[in-house]
């Protein structure tokens, strides 16, 4: 309604002045009211005309406004386009160097742990070949262990079968003679029936050939040596415990720094042997070394002239170097014997006069 009133006053206005324009031209009336009516059309297209200038003048603004404000809005965005591509290339530069310091680390640490993981399953896997060698090998010994025991235990069950005892015998082996070596001296006693045997080292070795004798059914003698008086009496006890006493007797004879055989040596006192001739059997076992060396050396220097002509000489321990040494100087020394080694758990060697030809 307020856009059409400028239109209406226009026409009015040049209407009137159409007319007033006639009356004073003297037109007449039909003129002057045709003026006005063309006035009237006129300032009414005018007025419309200028109605619509001033609505096109005022969309072309507001079209000129949105586009300032897109303008605008969309350089907002676009700089703000821009910033976040800006960061989003810094924090991509920054994650890339990151990455490269990152596989740089990776790769000095894989330097320097690789190789220790490498050379440490190198060595779990030596360990692990040893240890299974080492396996292997205590296999074997335990195996070989328990073999040797068995037929420890088959010698026992031969030697108590071949000579009872009225009693419970204590532990062989370890100080005692063992068992391969027992069932020795008794077999030799029950077969070849010695008259004479000394046991240099008394104790079980002295009593089962005691008890030999005795199952044999003959009048024998073994005379056990002993440098400690205690270990002396406790042969003595034991046989006479099993009831053997009357086929052993127990020399006590100390230790005494002598010489034999032109040799200084730490033997049993050879005065303790004084009475003794024709021994048939000589069985080694005594003293202990304690600490010196060859202390069996001076048995057989000693006691050679004592040995009845086909005496046998049993030596225990050749395991140890220290014996093996006295038996190979003896022989050295005294031609005429003849050395056998047996194959028993502590070692043994037997001599023998060989015949005179
Ligand atoms: C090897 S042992 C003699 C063992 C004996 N021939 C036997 O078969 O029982 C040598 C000497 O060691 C001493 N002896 C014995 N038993 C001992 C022990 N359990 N501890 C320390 N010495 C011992 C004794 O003086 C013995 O004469």
């Amino acid at each position: 309604m307020r856009a059409r009133l400028p239109v209406a006053l226009l026409g009015i206005l040049l209407a009137v002045l159409t007319g007033a324009l006639a009356l004073a031209l003297s037109a007449p009336t039909l003129a002057v009211a045709v003026a006005a009516v063309t006035g009237l059309v006129l300032g009414a297209v005018l007025g419309q005309a200028l109605v619509w200038l001033r609505a096109s003048a005022g969309r072309a603004a507001r079209v000129e406004n949105r586009l300032d404000a897109l303008r605008t809005s969309s350089s907002e965005r676009h700089e703000g386009v821009i910033r976040a591509m800006r960061q989003l290339r810094e924090t991509a530069v920054s994650a890339e160097k990151d990455s490269k310091e990152a596989a740089r680390h990776t790769r000095e640490l894989s330097n320097v742990v690789v190789p220790a993981v490498q050379a440490a399953l190198r060595g779990h896997e030596e360990a692990l070949k040893q240890h299974q060698g080492e396996l292997q090998e205590m296999r074997v010994a335990v195996a070989d262990e328990v073999d040797k025991q068995v037929v420890l235990l088959e010698d026992y069950l031969q030697l108590t079968r071949l000579v009872p005892m009225a009693l419970p015998m204590p532990k062989p082996g370890t100080w005692a003679a063992s068992e391969d070596l027992l069932l020795w001296l008794a077999g030799y006693v029950l077969e070849h029936r010695p008259r004479l045997v000394v046991d240099l080292g008394s104790g079980q070795s002295s009593v089962w050939m005691a008890a030999a004798m005795r199952t044999a059914g003959y009048d024998g003698r073994v005379i056990g040596v002993d440098h400690d008086e205690g270990f002396a009496q406790a042969t003595r006890d034991l046989a006479r415990r099993q009831g053997v006493e009357s086929w052993l007797t127990v020399l006590h004879a100390p230790l005494r720094e002598q010489v034999i055989d032109e040799r200084e040596v730490t033997w049993y006192d050879v005065d303790a042997f004084e009475g003794i001739d024709g021994i048939d059997l000589l069985s080694i076992d005594g003293p202990p070394g304690q600490g010196a060396p060859y202390a069996r050396w001076g048995a057989l220097p000693a006691l050679r002239e004592l040995l009845s002509p086909d005496a046998t000489v049993v030596m225990d321990d050749m395991v140890r170097r220290d014996e093996r040494q006295i038996v190979a100087d003896w022989v050295a020394r005294y031609p005429g014997f003849s050395v056998e080694r047996l194959p028993f758990e502590k070692g043994a060697a037997v001599l023998r006069r060989q015949p005179a030809e």
